[in-house]
């Protein structure tokens, strides 16, 4: 009888108790005579992580200590497909059988894959027992019956952001090596509490639990959209005295300085804001650094993420003020609504205010209307 491998691939961004699951419920079946995992280095079905691959693979080490961590894909520093890495184990390893398991959502993708064909002949394949959200398994799928634990990746690294409880979800090795090296952003609210007043965190705080909420709706990552809306507000950190020479002495780009420093110049605190999120909590990502630039103002061509931050910081759960409920409401099933209601609610409210307004949320309204 030849010899059996066990191989199970993924980016591992974290990895978490259902992968654990699902690789020790094919190893009880399969009985292999070598399990290989293989973190990739960049994974073909997802966007490039906030984590570096080097991170990832020392996570894997420690969700399966007992495994043979396998960095063929790594070592490639670029995207491998299935079908390479099952080739190269076929050629060193012509007498061994196969064998390949992964999670559900992606066994009913399979027909996505590249080279489903011959990816199809160079393993056994196997999955979890649970259905998949989406599409049909393939039939030549072995399932392994038995019930995987529902744990997502993508909330699990949201969840580590907001300083949830996750340990039911993960190995306690992964959790300590997450924390030790601050993967995930969980330092960034052990420091916003330090930098921001209680009220201002809470509020930081509302901002991000809504826009994650929402995220799904909007089209928008949420671990992006919780991280942009616990950052929005660090600016005001910044005394308002202080925020026109901040924004003097770091150069920052603003529309309209001098009139924003002489009538109102609490707005300046978004422009802050961003730099501080990219020198102080090293936020890289435009998409974020934008949508914090861009909360109270606005900008033209907002993107969705803009737009989703824009919308939460005004009616978060802590705000109070009548229209609040119900525009948290409009935003969960109409953004395009939402966004537009509450630019016009933001203008009504500097006319009502009888001062000075800024002249980009009139243009970014006209923008959208004309
Ligand atoms: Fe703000
Ligand atoms: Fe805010």
């Amino acid at each position: 009888m030849s010899a059996k491998i066990l191989v199970f691939g993924g980016s591992f961004d974290p990895p978490h108790k259902g992968h654990q699951a699902l690789l020790k419920a094919a190893e009880e079946k399969i009985h292999p005579d070598r399990v290989l995992v293989i973190p990739a280095y960049r994974s073909p079905w997802k966007k490039d992580s906030s984590v570096l691959p080097e991170e990832r693979l020392q996570m894997a080490k420690r969700a399966f200590p007992e495994a043979e961590i396998s960095q063929i894909e790594m070592r490639a520093r670029r995207r491998v497909y299935a079908v390479e890495t099952l080739k190269r184990l076929k050629k060193e390893n012509p007498d061994c059988e196969i064998h390949f398991v992964i999670g559900s959502d992606l066994a009913a993708r399979f027909d996505e894959w590249k080279s489903p064909l011959e990816l199809r002949k160079l393993a056994c394949w196997w999955t979890a027992f649970r259905p998949p959200k989406n599409g049909k398994i393939p039939s030549f799928f072995n399932s392994l019956s038995r019930a995987m634990p529902d744990i997502s990746s993508t909330n699990l690294r949201t969840d580590l952001l907001m300083g949830d409880e996750v340990s039911g979800k993960m190995d306690s090795r992964v959790l300590e090596w997450i924390y030790k090296r601050g993967l995930y952003g969980v330092s960034n609210l052990p420091r916003l509490k330090k930098i921001l007043k209680p009220e201002r965190l809470f509020h930081s705080i509302s901002v991000a639990r809504l826009s994650r909420k929402l995220s799904s709706v909007w089209g928008v990552d949420p671990f992006e959209a919780a991280l942009a809306g616990l950052l929005h507000d660090t600016g005001r950190s910044i005394p308002i005295s202080g925020m026109k020479p901040y924004c003097q002495k770091r150069r920052l780009r603003i529309p309209l300085l001098r009139e924003i420093s002489a009538y109102q110049p609490i707005l300046l605190h978004a422009y802050i804001s961003e730099d501080i999120s990219r020198r102080m909590f090293g936020i890289k990502n435009a998409d974020i650094l934008k949508a914090i630039r861009h909360h109270t103002l606005g900008a033209l061509a907002m993107g969705k993420l803009e737009r989703l931050i824009y919308v939460c910081d005004t009616c978060s759960e802590d705000r109070n003020y009548s229209e609040a409920a119900e525009l948290r409401e409009l935003a969960a099933r109409d953004p395009q609504e939402a966004f537009l209601e509450c630019l016009n609610g933001k203008i009504r409210h500097a006319l009502s205010l009888r001062g000075w307004i800024h002249p980009l949320p009139i243009q970014v309204w006209n923008s959208l209307i004309l």
